[in-house]
């Protein structure tokens, strides 16, 4: 309510992909939040840190998003933008888990012995910025569809970086909220959440037929469908048998109890054990004075013992587990599959999880209807 956020994330299908090309109001906002992720969250002296042992500096993010547009650019306009030739050895490609093993990873771009200024990154990020501008100015995106699958493509491959960086970055010790970014009351918020508690039911999921990917003849000219990467083409149909699901993600306080049940030692690494996040402290004194000008605290919980000393980490610092026990818990697959087992159901698997919002789809349109039923027989009397 204080500050007004530059960008807008929709939530719904006809407005955040209403056509199969991004609008230039749709870059401007992905380019907004980029801007505040890289160059407010992260501190300067912090880009050539890599968060997390298995990815990249982060630096590497800065680069590799202008130059992998840039890259598909080129290839459908034959328009180059000055520095794509330098950059594109060291941006091009990002790391995974097996890089050193070409039979398990493709290619990967070297890790130069020094990176670029970041000035000069981001004096080359504009460059393609403004080569992006130009396709829509001069309508170029309207007729010729290789433009249109290369602004797609690195729409969408921009967005999935956006939540990867977001993701190694809530594990750094030094990343800091975007400016003027008001501090949650976590305490108060645990309060409200925990008198509006329910029950976390199984429900029944019926017999689906699911559709997965999509058909995107890579061929035609100029394509109405929507385009799509290799992995998700070409669509096809599954049945998924019924099965329960439970209506919530498994949360931080249900697995601290299995941990605590089965004497597990390893933490998630969205949790610590340390009170401050170092370089900047712990939310816990701002919570805590937060609490004493509402007159209001949590009282210690005699069973909350395992949730003492533990933390969440967040971008606002680290938040004590207590406050966050109804929040969804971050771990690794393998700790979800171990936790899941233990509440008696597994993780369930991506056909299953279309038919679940297929199912829950069905039940909040029941309930839209069964309101307009009310209204109906009003309006007929
Ligand atoms: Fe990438």
């Amino acid at each position: 309510m204080a500050t007004k956020a530059p960008f807008a994330f929709l939530v719904r299908p006809e407005e955040y992909a209403a056509t199969p090309v991004p609008a230039l109001s749709e870059w401007s906002s992905l380019w907004a939040a980029w801007d505040t992720v890289t160059r407010q969250m992260i501190p300067d002296d912090e880009l050539l840190s890599k968060p997390i042992k298995l990815r990249n500096a982060c630096i590497f993010y800065v680069g590799h998003i202008p130059t992998f547009l840039a890259i598909h650019l080129h290839r459908a306009t034959a328009q180059g933008v000055e520095g794509l030739e330098e950059y594109k050895g060291i941006f091009e490609r990002g790391i995974d888990p097996d890089v050193e093993n070409p039979e398990l990873c493709h290619d990967h771009s070297e890790i130069p012995d020094e990176w670029p200024a970041i000035k000069d990154v981001l004096a080359f990020q504009e460059r393609v910025r403004d080569q992006v501008r130009e396709m829509y100015s001069t309508r170029r995106v309207d007729c010729d569809g290789a433009v249109a699958r290369a602004l797609w493509l690195a729409f969408e491959h921009e967005a999935m970086h956006l939540e990867t960086l977001l993701y190694m970055l809530v594990q750094s010790e030094r990343t800091q909220p975007p400016n003027g970014t008001v501090i949650p009351d976590f305490e108060a918020m645990a309060r409200e959440s925990r008198a509006m508690a329910r029950s976390n039911d199984w429900f029944d999921i019926p017999v689906y037929n699911v559709t997965l990917g999509l058909d995107d003849d890579e061929k035609a000219t100029r394509s109405e469908t929507y385009f799509g990467w290799d992995n998700e083409k070409p669509s096809r149909d599954v049945q998924v048998a019924k099965f329960s699901a439970k209506a919530r993600p498994i949360t931080n306080g249900e697995y601290a109890k299995y941990l605590e049940e089965l004497g597990i030692e390893t933490l998630p690494v969205s949790w610590t054990t340390s009170a401050t996040k170092n370089g900047r402290g712990s939310t816990d004194g701002l919570i805590l004075a937060n609490a004493k000008r509402n007159g209001t605290h949590i009282k210690e919980n005699k069973g909350d013992s395992f949730l003492d000393g533990k933390s969440v980490l967040t971008v606002f610092g680290v938040v004590p587990l207590k406050f966050a026990v109804d929040w969804p818990v971050m771990a690794s697959y393998d700790e979800l599959i171990g936790c899941a087992n233990w509440m008696g159901g597994r993780i369930p698997t991506m056909e299953e999880v279309k038919a679940i919002y297929q199912y829950v789809d069905e039940l909040k349109s029941k309930e839209l209807g069964n309101k307009d039923g009310k209204k109906i027989p009003a309006v007929n009397r």
